[in-house]
């Protein structure tokens, strides 16, 4: 046979037999729930008002089957609210700070941008208390006499809180935990988090555009007792002469919701209740993440984010190049990857967060099969072998 390799030429490596079959890995928008098509939807509630009984009736199971499939107990309220979870958290910092000293918790850039609207929009003047990229605050030294903002689960450095252990229960301030990329994946102690919110775009695969807010009975109490010295937006304001307006919690909107988009998000609620629940969804997602991890440490080239395994997210897994290049021609070989594997539809979305550290973030909430995290080893060394150092 003759060998018509050109010296010198570099040769494409051959392809993987198989592709994932669906390559979402995006960090939110997320996969949709596994067997999800447009036709399965209920459409019943479209093009009717969300004031009506059927409408209202779509909201209000929306909620009841929040609480159902993440165990939240009756002490909680559950709301639905305007602008994804960016929204439920500020209208839950422009309510209620301003009581008692506060504290803001971030590592990276959300839980950076908590920071940022306390110090520069709200000037409460919080203590502040920062990680790099990769690591976490210490929680034990969290003065809890104040209240306390942070992110569970740092959706752009894949760190989360390892457990709630580090939470009083005699705690005088409130915790206020943006849960968006961690609520269906993760435990959440409900009894030590004050306010929670989400978004349907992350673990459950729904569409953006509402929060979830989770108020615990501490919340509501501050707000009763408490009236910020600022104006609030409506799309902001929670009580009413004094008291909670209540129906908010049960499906009375403050604004016109997208009925579309509630309706995808009871999709996947009933798909979670059908394989199980909390448990199944977490343990999804964690065996989603475990063979990643299977597949980073068959890897000299490839590295974890974070060093320490009891901080690592099981759902935004952060991952980093093993490689003496610096942090421009590292961005630039991340973005040639993410492109490669784009085009072969084999990944989509997987180059890191614009303002993290130059790596891969490869989503394993439990929407994601673990076949298709496991196809995905292959094509990362196809890739590799095409952008790295020579
Ligand atoms: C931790 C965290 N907080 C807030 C947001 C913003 O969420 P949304 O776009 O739903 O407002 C995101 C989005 O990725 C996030 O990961």
């Amino acid at each position: 046979m003759t060998d018509t390799t050109v010296p010198g030429a570099t040769v494409a490596p051959a392809k993987p037999a198989i592709k994932p079959a669906r390559p979402h890995f995006s960090s939110g928008p997320c996969a949709k729930p596994p067997g999800w098509s447009p036709e399965k939807l209920f459409l019943d509630s479209l093009g009717r008002s969300h004031r009506s009984k059927l409408g209202k009736g779509r909201l209000k199971r929306a909620i009841d089957l929040t609480r159902d499939v993440l165990g939240i107990p009756d002490t909680h309220r559950i709301g639905i609210v305007p602008a994804s979870d960016t929204g439920a958290v500020e209208m839950a910092m422009w309510s209620m700070l301003g009581a008692r000293p506060v504290t803001t918790l971030a590592w990276e850039s959300f839980g950076q941008g908590w920071v940022t609207d306390a110090v520069k929009q709200l000037k409460i003047d919080p203590t502040v208390l920062t990680a790099d990229y990769g690591a976490i605050v210490d929680l034990a030294s969290v003065d809890q006499s104040h209240d306390v903002i942070f992110t569970w689960n740092g959706t752009t450095s894949g760190v989360r809180v390892p457990n709630g252990d580090w939470i009083r229960d005699d705690r005088e301030g409130l915790t206020f935990a943006d849960a968006t990329s961690a609520v269906f994946a993760m435990e959440l102690p409900w009894d030590k988090l004050d306010v929670t919110t989400f978004s349907w775009q992350k673990v459950m695969g729904g569409e953006g555009g509402h929060g979830v807010l989770i108020l615990g009975p501490r919340a509501v109490e501050r707000l009763e007792s408490f009236t910020p010295d600022r104006p609030l937006p409506k799309i902001f304001r929670m009580t009413k002469s004094g008291k909670l307006i209540e129906g908010i919690f049960e499906g009375a909107t403050i604004n016109t919701p997208s009925m579309l988009a509630v309706e995808d998000y009871l999709f996947a609620l009933e798909w979670a209740q059908e394989i199980g629940g909390l448990n199944a969804l977490i343990s999804r997602s964690t065996a989603n993440a475990t063979a990643l991890d299977r597949i980073v440490q068959a890897r000299d080239w490839l590295d974890h984010l974070p060093a320490d395994p009891a901080i690592r997210s099981n759902t935004s897994v952060c991952l980093k190049l093993v490689t003496d290049a610096d942090a421009d021609a590292q961005a630039a070989m991340v973005k040639k990857m993410a492109s490669l594997l784009e085009v072969e539809d084999a990944a989509y979305d997987i180059a890191g967060y614009r303002d993290a550290p130059p790596g891969l973030r490869i989503w394993c909430g439990a929407t994601v099969d673990t076949g298709d995290i496991e196809a995905l080893g292959p094509w990362l060394d196809w890739a590799w072998e095409q952008v790295k150092p020579a």
